[in-house]
């Protein structure tokens, strides 16, 4: 005898119809059955779109080009189809109604007379066998009649297509079946449902005594020890979920303007693999994180409140970056970089070390790295988007004529520095050039010289944060550097003594 078990419930193993129909099926396997389960949430099967195609145009054949053909031909050479779908709103659950609604190929479109249900109208079937059914549901209520209409369903569904509805089991108060911790209270059950699938198959049907035995209480104490568990169990939970007190600036979860997709990008490769490694790739992760803290535009998202957690994950090269976990907390015009977990983060992303500096100094377009996998995250869709407008970066671009421009007047800074002005001074001076042709430079000012370098610098003590284009004007004397700087066109944090004496350290037009 071939059965084709479904289970219908989105958590397919972990799930309370999986708890049941597993030892159920196992009976029915000893009892010499052929058993396939399928996990209807594994399926690739798109909803029915009413299109009637597989009744018109390719008769017995669905539009969608999907898993359901294969299931189709298991489904009409079954004798016994198991029904497995958790209790949801008084039905079943939406995947199992999904599966069901792709049964229509089976029919004709034809209305005839019910050869077996007198004075209602049917469809002949394309495929015609005795199909034999049988309904497993667990509920989350202690109460058999939730499940009225679930079973009428399955049983009108039989009656009209002319199936043996061979019977049922129903699980009320299921939710602890799926619990770990709680398995030892439920051998007995288990036992109970094994002897079911056997005689299932070895008779045809459950003995009487058999199902009286199966609607019992899963543990002693009735109704109010049943409440006290899942008031316990629902209790722990939600304690899970509480913010520590020092946390509290965590924006909830669901804040009105972000949406909570979980999302990975598909076909995830994200690896420690790199064939690049240059001396660009030494700086420290807090390093990598401050500079893309100082991209903050603070004018992007005046109301935006969030947080954004960092897992970075160490580079192939034999270099430590330090502490791998940060987050930034962003308000508004703030965005503060910490150190650590925050407890439910916006966004979350796991990114490999090279990835994200990379990214950071404008070498790769950040959401293109996420479509190809390169890194993952998790939580707001829209704050990962919005991302690129928070975080102006730096978009080199060699072919970009403005890039090259800007890349030699930044490199070519040194020859323009006078060592006589810049006496008693030693200063890191971080570039970050965003935007358009932008990059990142620095410039290492120590004993009357001084040196520049593409990147990010390990301990900047002053940073200008400027885009491309308005760098250049300065640079070239377009725009007036001061004027630039009251009119917040580009901003600076550190130490801001090293920007008063940048203009008499360099012969530029920055005054
Ligand atoms: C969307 C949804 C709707 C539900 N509706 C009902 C319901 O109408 N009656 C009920 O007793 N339990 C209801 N439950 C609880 C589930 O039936 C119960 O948790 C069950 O054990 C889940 O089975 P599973 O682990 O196989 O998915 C619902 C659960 C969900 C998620």
């Amino acid at each position: 005898m071939k059965i084709l078990a479904l289970n219908g419930s989105p958590r397919m193993k972990a799930s309370s119809t999986y708890h049941i129909l597993a030892p159920f099926l196992a009976g029915m396997k000893a009892a010499g059955a052929e058993v396939e389960l399928i996990h209807i949430r594994r399926l690739n099967l798109e909803v029915c779109i009413g299109c009637y195609t597989c009744w018109a145009r390719t008769p017995g054949v669905c539009i969608h080009d999907d898993s359901m053909a294969d299931v189709l031909q298991k489904f009409n050479t079954a004798d016994m189809v198991i029904f497995g779908t958790p209790l949801y709103h008084f039905s079943m659950s939406g995947i199992m109604k999904t599966f069901i609604d792709r049964l229509l190929p089976r029919f004709e479109p034809w209305l005839i007379p019910h050869p077996h249900v007198p004075g209602v109208t049917g469809h002949p079937e394309r495929v015609q066998k005795p199909y034999k059914m049988f309904l497993v549901s667990p509920g989350g209520f202690p109460e058999f009649e939730h499940f009225d209409s679930l079973v009428a369903t399955f049983k009108q569904m039989a009656r009209m297509e002319n199936w043996e509805y061979t019977g049922e089991i129903l699980r009320p108060g299921a939710e602890p079946l799926s619990r770990r911790s709680l398995q030892n209270l439920f051998t007995g059950y288990y036992t109970l449902l094994r002897q079911a699938g056997e005689e299932l198959i070895r008779d045809g049907r459950i003995s009487d005594n058999l199902q009286l035995q199966l609607r019992e209480d899963l543990f002693p104490g009735g109704k109010e020890v049943f409440y006290q568990l899942a008031e316990g169990y629902w209790t722990e939970q939600m304690d899970k979920f509480k913010v520590p007190q020092e946390q509290r600036h965590t924006v909830p979860l669901l804040a009105k303007d972000l949406d909570s997709t979980p999302m990975a990008p598909a076909g995830s490769n994200i690896t420690n693999d790199t064939s690049k490694t240059g001396d660009r790739y030494y700086v420290s992760n807090e390093v990598i994180m401050q500079t893309m803290t100082a991209m903050y535009d603070t004018k992007a998202a005046p109301n935006l409140q969030a947080t954004i957690q960092f897992q970075i994950i160490p580079p192939k090269i034999d270099f430590d970056p330090g502490e791998a976990m940060w987050y930034l907390e962003i308000n508004g015009a703030r965005c503060d970089l910490h150190q650590g977990k925050t407890a439910i983060p916006t966004l979350s992303i796991t990114t490999p070390y090279e990835v994200w500096y990379d990214i950071g100094i404008g070498n790769v377009d950040a959401l293109e790295a996420f479509t190809n996998g390169d890194y993952e995250a998790t939580g707001s869709q829209k704050l990962l988007n919005d991302m690129l407008h928070l975080f102006p970066r730096p978009e080199p671009g060699s072919d970009d004529p403005l890039a090259a421009e800007l890349d030699t007047l930044m490199m070519g800074m040194p020859t323009a520095f006078n060592p006589e002005a810049a006496k008693g001074t030693n200063a890191v001076i971080q570039f970050i050039l965003s935007g358009k042709g932008g990059g990142l430079y620095f410039l290492n000012i120590a004993e009357g010289k001084c040196t520049v370098q593409r990147g990010a610098a390990k301990n900047p003590t002053m940073t200008i944060h400027c885009p491309a284009e308005t760098w250049l004007a300065i640079s070239t004397g377009k725009l007036d550097g001061h004027q630039a700087f009251m009119q917040e066109k580009y901003r600076v944090s550190g130490d801001m003594a090293i920007l008063l004496k940048f203009n008499t350290m360099f012969d530029t037009h920055t005054n």
